[in-house]
């Protein structure tokens, strides 16, 4: 069978991290290209993360550079949560290989054309590339198949009141996107909490790649020194192995792996706040029909939670 030609658009971040990982060490993908973006760190951090991920997980792919700030609103990043590098510290030995010549909107464009309509790309930091690729090349959202996302709140934000990070990060990104007709599978903050995995279950997990084992100590590291500052902030002492960890990125790549398997979603119309002075990169999910218009969005609700846990789990097994 044709393995599935797929494209990640990254801010490598340690959930990005893991979702690169679950796609790398799935059989039934071919990951053509990684394509950096602004996001957790700054682009120059997110490239090198990168270009040290495709070495060590030895995928044979371009790693080609992306937009450096969003669109129109300021630049922001998340290295208090993901570390000053964006790998929770970690420092990978330094590549070998070169990032390519050309920009990643290039890169996208390119590579949709060559697959002929049945390119997917996995989204996991800001939207910037792919709208500037869809802005670039009037042509190219016939080409991509469907995009599996990970974005978006239908509850409360984590980087502001109203906004998930990815979508706070570009707004005006999110929107280029969710009005450009390309299909859309989207894993929102609620999906992420729906698929949350407990620190047992990480741990044994990350366990399984004794090649990775460096990287993936300071992942959990790093995770249960959060959990330890978390239980401080509320005052209540959990045990973290029996604690939720949510790993936000890899809910949208094991998302693609699950569908039409065990993925369960729902149609629904999403749209991108730009201009509110308190809801800027809030997404609003007409999931009544009020907004009249085409459902955008398949919403991924939830998936088979053993299935996860295994598709994750093997592919760290991957790199024994
Ligand atoms: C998202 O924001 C980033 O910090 C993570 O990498 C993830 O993509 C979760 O809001
Ligand atoms: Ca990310």
């Amino acid at each position: 069978m044709r393995k599935i030609p797929v494209i990640i658009d990254t801010d490598p971040g340690i959930d990005d991290a893991v979702a690169i990982i679950s796609l790398a060490g799935n059989d039934k993908v071919d990951i053509k290209a990684i394509t950096t973006t602004h996001g957790n760190v700054g682009l120059e951090g997110t490239t090198r993360n990168a270009l040290c991920l495709r070495e060590l997980l030895d995928i044979d792919c371009i790693v080609s550079k992306g937009a450096a700030k969003p669109m129109i609103v300021s630049l922001k990043e998340a290295s208090s949560v993901h570390g000053e590098n964006g790998m929770a510290g970690y420092e990978m030995e330094n590549p070998t290989k070169r990032v390519s010549d050309k920009a990643a909107w290039d890169v996208m464009y390119e590579i949709a054309k060559e697959e002929n309509g049945e390119l997917t790309l996995v989204v996991l930091g800001p939207m910037t590339n792919v709208a500037l690729t869809i802005l670039k090349y009037p042509d190219f959202f016939k080409y991509v198949k469907r995009i599996y996302m990970m974005g978006g709140s239908r509850d409360f934000g984590n980087h502001s009141q109203n906004a998930e990070f990815n979508i706070w990060g570009d707004p005006h990104a999110c929107q280029v996107v969710l009005t450009s007709g390309i299909p859309i599978t989207m894993a929102d903050m609620g999906f992420g909490q729906e698929m949350s995995l407990t620190g047992a279950e990480i741990k044994e997990i990350y366990g399984s790649a004794k090649k990775l084992k460096p990287l993936t100590q300071a992942f959990l590291k790093h995770d249960i020194e959060w959990h330890e500052r978390m239980c401080e902030r509320i005052g209540q002492e959990i045990d973290f192995d029996s604690s939720d960890i949510i790993i936000y990125d890899a809910t949208a790549s094991v998302a693609l792996l699950l569908d039409g398997e065990s993925l369960v979603t729902e149609d629904c119309t999403v749209v991108c706040e730009t201009q509110g002075s308190e809801t800027e990169g809030q997404t609003v999910f007409d999931m009544k029909g009020h907004l009249k218009m085409k459902p955008n969005v398949q919403l991924a609700i939830t998936m088979d939670r053993e299935k996860y846990k295994r598709l994750l789990k093997s592919a760290f097994e991957h790199f024994e």
